[in-house]
């Protein structure tokens, strides 16, 4: 295996902050100093390194944003007419209004379109119209929903507050005091907990993913809808990830339960920079009463992107194709895990699964997994999000390289030797300065 990746991500670590733009990309959090860290090029499942090794892609597809594959032809014909086209003018591209057509056609119980370019910053839209429609400041939610002052204020109360919402240990510096107290959170299924922090705040929004780590309990998400009509409180789902993943829309529609807003980025164009809030006319008109306004939210590959992955996603019924490919991973884990005498905790959606090493040392194994199926050429930690260039074969010789695997891990925590086999540090879990 070839170095350049790794001398050029030291060259990062003293040039740009934490090295990286997103925390999931960090090298720390795979396997610290032997992740390849960058590509040269990519296609289908594969990503090819800046040394020309070749890695299947068996981890987070782009971040979940990939559900059609890397480089997918489709996809990239109508973003190559878009830039032949002119990506930039004075005057608006017309995409914009075919993809709110097309998204409340999808979402029937949405009545109107506004658009960002990543997923924090529409979150930032969502709780901001959803504060100027009811004139209420409080926002209860529950995960993760990106880096904005709304969101990190509620560590400003309790430094461990979003503990549990995906990611620990995310550090509010920089936030505003005076937001102590605004955003306030609730677990998963934990109707109670939600009960009671709307009995006890005027709340402007509820703000959650549809489904993510766990499937909802009966009832639940129909009693989260229930408490937001008699409160007042705009209820917004994140569907950032859990979006074109069971449905070639929000996972929502698959529970019958229609919020006020919805929000999508990620997956909705297949790696070109795009995002959309969608909601009911009554709160989404709010956005005429306050300033939300940037230059690039008008440029036309995103919309162009979206559009061509849309009806690609219908077309195909890649939602159908994911679950296939996310169950027979699963399955597969649980098969190898129980060969080898694993002990393996399953976890997530079909399309977005995951899976923990139950041991104290879980996170030593862990790494050590990565560095074995590094050494095989996949790119593989715990979690897998499935893409639609993901074929049966592809799991098939992954799940092969993952019973080997398993197998070795099995015998070297029988032998306590889990820490001497690997080549570098232990991997890192959640936010963390880097040195
Ligand atoms: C549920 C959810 N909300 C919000 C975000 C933030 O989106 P972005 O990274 O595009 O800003 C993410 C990203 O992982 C997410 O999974």
């Amino acid at each position: 295996m070839g170095h350049s990746g790794q001398q050029l991500y030291e060259r990062a670590r003293r040039r740009i902050p934490g090295a990286t733009q997103l925390l999931s990309k960090r090298a720390g959090l795979f396997l610290p100093g032997q992740w390849p860290s960058y590509y040269s090029r990519a296609k289908g499942v594969e990503v090819w390194d800046l040394d020309g090794e070749r890695y299947v892609d068996m981890a987070y597809s782009g971040i979940g944003a990939c559900v059609l594959g890397y480089a997918d032809p489709d996809v990239d014909a109508a973003v190559h007419e878009a830039v032949c086209l002119g990506s930039m003018t004075t005057l608006n591209c017309p995409e914009e209004v075919e993809l709110a057509d097309l998204l409340c056609e999808i979402h029937p119980w949405a009545e109107m379109v506004r658009y960002a370019r990543t997923g924090g910053e529409a979150m930032a839209m969502a709780v901001r119209v959803a504060r100027a429609h009811t004139g209420r400041e409080k926002i209860v939610f529950c995960g993760y929903h990106g880096w904005h002052d709304w969101y990190l204020a509620a560590n400003l109360s309790e430094n461990d507050a979003l503990v549990g919402h995906l990611l620990p240990g995310l550090a509010p510096a920089g936030v505003p005091q005076g937001l102590r107290g605004t955003a306030f959170p609730f677990h998963y299924n934990d109707v109670r907990k939600l009960e009671e922090i709307a009995a006890r705040h005027e709340l402007a929004a509820i703000v959650m993913e549809p489904v993510r780590g766990q499937e909802p309990q009966a009832g639940f998400l129909k009693s989260v809808r229930e408490i937001s009509r008699r409160s007042g409180t705009v209820l917004i789902f994140d569907e950032i990830s859990s979006g074109w993943r069971l449905t070639s829309g929000g996972a929502h529609l698959l529970y019958g339960v229609a919020p006020d807003v919805a929000v999508f980025a990620k997956a909705i164009s297949n790696g070109y920079p795009m995002a959309a809030i969608i909601g009911v006319a009554d709160v989404m008109q709010a956005f005429q009463s306050t300033f939300v306004s940037s230059t690039y939210w008008t440029e036309r590959i995103g919309p162009a992107a979206a559009l061509a992955t849309i009806r690609k996603h219908r077309r195909c019924e890649v939602a159908k194709h994911l679950i296939e490919i996310g169950n027979r991973v699963k399955a597969g884990w649980r098969r190898a895990a129980d060969r080898a005498g694993l002990a393996i905790k399953l976890g997530g959606i079909a399309p977005l699964a995951s899976f923990a090493f139950d041991y104290p040392n879980g996170q030593t194994v862990r790494t050590l997994f990565t560095q074995l199926m590094l050494e095989k050429r996949f790119l593989a930690t715990s979690g897998f999000y499935a893409s639609y260039a993901h074929q049966p074969e592809h799991v098939e010789s992954y799940l092969r390289a993952v019973e080997e695997a398993f197998a070795v891990l099995a015998d070297a925590i029988e032998k306590k030797e889990v820490e001497r086999l690997l080549k570098g540090p232990v991997a890192q879990a959640g936010f963390y300065r880097l040195a």
